[in-house]
């Protein structure tokens, strides 16, 4: 099998670990991937072409054909290359452009919640200032109010706000473009949830789905979740303290509804759904949908994989619901094993006070990292045959482990190994809440 991969981050790092560890993968392509993902055995990375359609389409007929295409981040999927990849054949892992709005418009995600009857925080939508005010005015909503942005915004389009004052200054911050740096049209605002917490991956074909497994991230760059959000800084897996009860409301309620939903829709989802959930004693409430694999989530979930994974992959790419079918039921993530994942990033990230990104710095690994941990690299690049560091997160070392506690200490061992200038980690990665 040959395999082509969408994006250039950890998890497409992570992605082209897995198909590599696959013996029946013999060739893996990444577009664009980056200079340490070019390091990994079987992998050629085409750093020349991005998210081009054209270009991607291209690359594959030159090299032959692949078993499947799969895609890493949401903008792609938002502008709609999976469509673009099938109407050329291509099989391919991914929702279609429609499907896609699950992740990219978050109204359309609540409004596809409410007629699930998936349960989500209370909502209401708003295209004005004024009108966004005046509601915060009169809101009755005890434990705070939730500013979003419809559309994608790379993680920043969202204000948690415990009063009043915060939420209306939100509201004109994002609306009137200070927050971006350009203005919103369209956002909603939600009642703030209190509880804990988790991320559940499924691989879905229409109204099929298998459940990947759960995990939680550290999205506040410092210890004991505080400083700004970043796109994240850990992250655990398996969830311990999430009650079966819980994990089953999640499929009961949350993922066969919306998966119904869409099918009836006449836009059927295919590909990774991760359900982002707020877990308290009245249950489980959706926070967001998002329709890929998430980044640092899956450096922890893909090195616990096993070989139905790869099938089961193949068959959302080729649309066989009898190859998809025979995966339920069987485990695609080993049991009894515990992943940390743990992000080195360059001081100055993730630069939402305005600080600059310090780029360009050597990276050294120093001495060997143990079989069990798994590195992954992101923003780097080369240059004269060395690793220079190249954005935000650079890269992160995942420890694999029979407890949670030895796979902790193997990520960290690993992170000291990993060297550049004023390299910035969390220390207390599945520690703090874990
Ligand atoms: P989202 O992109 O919608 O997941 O929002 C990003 C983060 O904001 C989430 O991971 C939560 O930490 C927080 N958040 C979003 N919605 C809510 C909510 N209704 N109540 C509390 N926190 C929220
Ligand atoms: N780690 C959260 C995300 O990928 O959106």
């Amino acid at each position: 099998m040959k395999v082509l991969i969408v994006g250039s981050g950890g998890r497409e790092h992570a992605l082209a670990h897995y198909f590599s560890s696959q013996n029946k993968v013999t060739e893996v392509l990444v577009c664009p991937g980056n200079a340490g993902i070019a390091l990994t055995a079987k992998t050629r990375c085409f750093r020349e072409i991005c998210y081009s359609a054209t270009d991607i389409i291209r690359l594959i007929r030159a090299s032959g054909g692949v078993s499947f295409a799969i895609i890493g981040p949401e903008e792609p999927l938002s502008s709609g290359l999976v469509d673009a990849l099938q109407a050329a054949d291509i099989p391919v892992v991914g929702p279609s452009q429609q499907a896609a709005q699950l992740e990219s418009s978050k109204i359309f995600a609540k409004e596809m919640m409410l007629s699930a009857g998936v349960p989500t925080a209370a909502y209401q939508k708003f295209t004005s200032i004024a009108s966004a005010q005046g509601f915060i005015d009169e809101s009755t909503w005890k434990n705070g109010w939730v500013i979003k942005a419809d559309a994608l915004a790379a993680g920043k389009g969202v204000l948690v706000c415990v009063d009043k004052s915060s939420a209306k200054q939100g509201i004109s911050q994002l609306m009137g473009g200070a927050h971006l740096g350009k203005s919103i049209d369209k956002i909603l605002i939600e009642e703030r949830l209190i509880g804990r917490e988790v991320s559940a991956f499924y691989l879905c074909l229409g109204e099929q789905y298998l459940h990947l497994g759960n995990a939680c991230d550290y999205k506040r760059l410092n210890d004991g979740d505080y400083g700004p959000n970043t796109g994240g800084m850990g992250a655990y897996t398996p969830v311990s303290w999430l009650e079966q009860s819980d994990q089953s409301a999640l499929e009961q309620r949350v993922v066969i509804p919306i998966l119904q939903a869409m099918e009836k829709r006449g836009t059927p989802f295919a590909g990774f759904l991760f359900v982002g959930a707020m877990i308290n004693a009245e249950g489980a409430k959706v926070l967001e949908f998002n329709v890929r694999l998430g980044d640092p989530e899956a450096q922890c979930l893909l090195p616990l994989a096993n070989e139905h994974l790869l099938t089961a992959l193949q068959a959302v790419a080729t649309h066989d619901r009898l190859g998809f079918l025979q995966q339920r039921g069987r485990a695609i993530l080993q049991r009894e094993s515990c992943a940390v994942h743990v992000v080195c990033a360059a001081t100055g990230y993730p630069g939402t006070d305005g600080s600059i990104l310090r780029l360009g710095d050597p990276i050294e690994v120093t001495g060997f990292l143990a079989e069990q941990c798994q590195l992954t690299y992101a923003g780097v690049r080369s240059e004269g045959g060395r690793l220079l560091t190249n954005g935000g997160r650079v890269a992160g070392v995942t420890g694999l482990a029979v407890t949670q506690e030895q796979a902790r200490k193997f990520a960290y061992e690993g992170v000291e190994k990993i060297c550049f200038a004023d390299k910035i980690t969390r220390t207390d990665i599945a520690k703090y809440r874990g």
